[in-house]
């Protein structure tokens, strides 16, 4: 590939390409029987998810953020209840508790690891108590980039407060905290099939994976119109959030490749790392804690931040900003939070991070080329 040339953000069709025959039999088998909801494969690819992830049960559903209005429908979440947030994070994590009419409290970040910040969640659960008038009822803990939250001190801070955990896994699907995967970490863990996610699939897709049986129940419920023991017998008030039987055969297609995959990112990961250590501020890195790295995310100052994205744009070189704004600054939550200034660090780093290329096709040339073209645009 020449210097100039443009290089793929995530190479989607590179890994189509390396596994056509795979993805095209599985969308082919489903073409054939014909069963395109709630067919075969939904219920296969919820046995492997929970296999991959030693989980008890794998809820399929059409989308990470289904995924997140399922767990909190399941929890009964609703008006009066305070569910605490990362401030830096997508705008699902902040959207699902305002749509069941669920106060987000936000929290601010840890300025390495960009994950909710214990100490201030700690301050703001006491704050909402002392003010009497919300229910502090659950953590929603999102795994920023694909690095597990250290749920060990998450849970500690939550156990002290009578809180539960839910772990937004959209970016985390693959990481575990020792030997223990994503999936298992916390209550409930939505995760997102999103194409570019680590496991993505060829439209909208998510899951939750719990091991509460009355919790799975629910959601199972919830997915399809919160039916009862048949079909029309309606027990609760439920949605339409099922997974696409084609989607569910593409996953299945793909799981089989995803612990290469995940293993050829931490490659891509630690080539960046010994190239740019000296360069830019790269991801903290901490024991026992596996990253499925949905981004490689690195820090500039926030006044060459934007320069050096377009000098490497110019280079063929795409980069993406993850977020470019913290939700309590957002038009829509605006009112759900305390202002410019209460959550410093998100604000500060939404100024500051720049995610490079990052798939598992990536060669080590393409990855030379980032690093280098990134030395130049911050010398
Ligand atoms: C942290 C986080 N939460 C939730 C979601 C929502 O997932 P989906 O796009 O599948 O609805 C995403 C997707 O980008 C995400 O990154």
């Amino acid at each position: 590939m020449n210097e100039q040339s443009p290089m793929a953000f995530v190479d989607l069709k590179a890994q189509y390409q390396a596994h056509k025959a795979q993805i095209d039999g599985a969308i082919q088998q489903v073409l054939d029987h014909g069963r395109f909801i709630m067919g075969p494969e939904v219920a296969e690819l919820e046995t492997a998810l929970c296999q991959f992830a030693g989980a008890k049960y794998a809820i399929g559903c059409s989308s990470g953020t289904d995924a997140l209005v399922l767990t909190m429908m399941a929890e009964d979440i609703g008006p009066g209840d305070a569910v605490f947030v990362p401030a830096f994070t997508f705008t699902a994590t902040a959207e699902v508790p305002l749509l069941l009419g669920a106060t987000p409290v936000f929290v601010d970040v840890d300025p390495d690891d960009f994950n909710i910040d214990c100490d201030d969640l700690e301050r703001r659960i006491e704050a909402v108590v002392a003010a009497g008038e919300l229910t502090p009822r659950a953590v929603l803990a999102v795994d920023l980039f694909g690095l597990p939250v250290d749920y060990d001190r998450l849970h500690a801070v939550a156990e002290r407060h009578g809180l539960k955990i839910w772990g937004d896994a959209a970016q985390s699907f693959g990481g575990a905290m020792g030997e223990r995967k994503v999936g298992t970490l916390c209550r409930a863990t939505a995760t997102s099939f999103f194409p570019a996610k680590p496991l993505g699939c060829y439209g909208d897709g998510g899951a939750v994976l719990t091991d509460d049986d009355a919790l799975a129940e629910r959601m199972q419920s919830i997915r399809a119109h919160g039916k009862g023991g048949a079909k029309y017998d309606i027990v609760r008030v439920g949605l339409n959030a099922r997974l696409d039987t084609i989607q569910a055969a593409v996953l299945l297609a793909k799981l089989p490749n995803f612990p290469g995959e995940l293993g050829r990112r931490e490659t891509v990961a630690r080539r960046y790392d010994e190239l740019l250590s000296d360069v830019v501020k790269i991801p903290s890195r901490y024991q026992g804690r596996v990253s499925a790295w949905a981004q490689y995310t690195v820090k500039l100052p926030a006044d060459r931040r934007d320069e050096v994205a377009a000098n490497l744009r110019e280079r063929g070189i795409p980069t993406a900003i993850y977020y470019p704004m913290p939700m309590h600054m957002q038009t829509a939550y605006r009112a759900y939070g305390d202002g410019e200034g209460s959550v410093p660090v998100s604000e500060r780093l939404s100024g500051e991070v720049l995610s490079l290329p990052m798939h598992p096709y990536m060669e080590d040339a393409d990855v030379v080329r980032v690093a280098e073209a990134l030395t130049r645009a911050v010398s």
